[in-house]
């Protein structure tokens, strides 16, 4: 992938405008706008039809620009040497100058370092603090490459920068300081084991939904999330698949790994997101073909689960909330 200096120029001087441009990132694209300018964040959350009770998360160059938005913790030296820039979020106290807009009003803020070379340059470039979601709308499964962006928000932005496909394809790992005890509120490619190695202290878990109308704390926790159109059936890895299918009209199965035998169906078709059921190849799939197949006019999925060790963990939360009915 060969991105100009001018490609990375124009996305910046967009945002220093005040617009807002889906740039690449390590984990999925990220629809961004200058964090600290209203104008651009409402945007954001219009574009993507997100409600206004979902927080944002800011993304950031260096640690000089952290101290602007939010205070320090004791933790946040150790964390940023083992994992920034990368997939990890930071929920830290936030400062005076990040607009509640981003916040959804809440006392603390979401720092992420990214290491995207093309998203670190376009930090760079313009000097800015950006505010980036996924570039998908809300509710619908996130973009892992720039057609994934153009094919739904297109439309509605001005300005997709192509970085490839994305290297990890799930959201980060998200880990609350702001309490007593370090707790990942959503799992990510860097596990609550990583953390807790790193940090020498124990790392709780809180996946939970949050209550309906109330701020997000706990986030992309909404029952339903990351969900394609087309119905979605979860099956234990290693679990038949179930009689039902064969009477069904025409159903995708979807394996971890290239299956040895396919029952040799009219009805089904097979796909798999992996040769050799490797997870970290299951995550860089996972929403490239859920899209692909969304469009294919199928009347159910049928998916096989990973194992919740490693990146599992936050694959199965990405999963149970796809298959999820609001
Ligand atoms: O990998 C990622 O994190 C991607 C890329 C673009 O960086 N971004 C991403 O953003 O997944 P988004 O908006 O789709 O998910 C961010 C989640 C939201 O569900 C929100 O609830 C949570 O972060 N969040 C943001 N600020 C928060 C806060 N102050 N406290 C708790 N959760 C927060
Ligand atoms: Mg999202």
């Amino acid at each position: 992938m060969n991105t100009s200096t001018q490609e990375i120029q124009h996305a910046a001087t967009l945002l220093q405008q005040g617009d807002i441009v889906a740039l690449p990132t390590e984990t999925v694209y990220g629809l961004a706008g200058n964090a600290l300018d209203l104008v651009a964040v409402n945007k954001i959350f219009e574009v993507k039809n997100r409600p206004l009770i979902d927080p944002l998360i800011v993304h950031i160059a260096d640690l000089e620009q952290l101290n602007e938005l939010a205070t320090p913790h004791p933790m946040l030296e150790k964390l940023a040497e083992a994992f920034w820039p990368g997939a990890l979020t930071l929920i830290l106290p936030k400062t005076t100058k990040v607009p509640d807009l981003v916040t959804a009003g809440q006392p603390t803020v979401a720092i992420r370092m990214p290491s995207h070379p093309l998203f670190r340059e376009v930090l760079k470039v313009s000097g800015l603090a950006l505010a980036a979601p996924s570039a998908n709308p809300f509710g619908y499964l996130s973009p892992s490459c720039a057609q994934h962006v153009q094919d739904s928000l297109g439309q509605k932005i001005p300005y997709v920068l192509d970085g490839g496909p994305c290297s990890i394809g799930i959201e980060s790992t998200i880990l609350d300081l702001s309490n007593k005890t370090p707790t990942v509120l959503r799992p990510g490619p860097i596990t609550a084991d990583e953390l807790s190695a790193v940090l020498g202290v124990p790392v709780a878990s809180k996946s939970k939904q949050a209550p309906e109308g109330e701020a997000c704390t706990a986030p992309g926790l909404l029952k339903q999330h990351y969900s394609p159109h087309t119905p979605l059936t979860l099956l234990e890895a290693g679990n038949p698949f179930p009689q039902e299918i064969l009477q069904q009209d025409r159903i995708a199965c979807i394996h971890l790994r290239r299956p040895h035998t396919c029952l040799p169906q009219d009805n089904i078709q097979h796909f798999w997101m992996s040769e050799s059921g490797d997870l970290t190849e299951v995550a860089q799939q996972l929403f490239s073909l859920l899209r692909m197949l969304d469009t294919q006019g199928y009347t159910r999925l049928y998916l096989e689960m990973p194992q919740a060790q490693g990146i599992g963990v936050a694959l199965r939360d990405r999963l149970q909330r796809a298959a999820a009915r609001a």
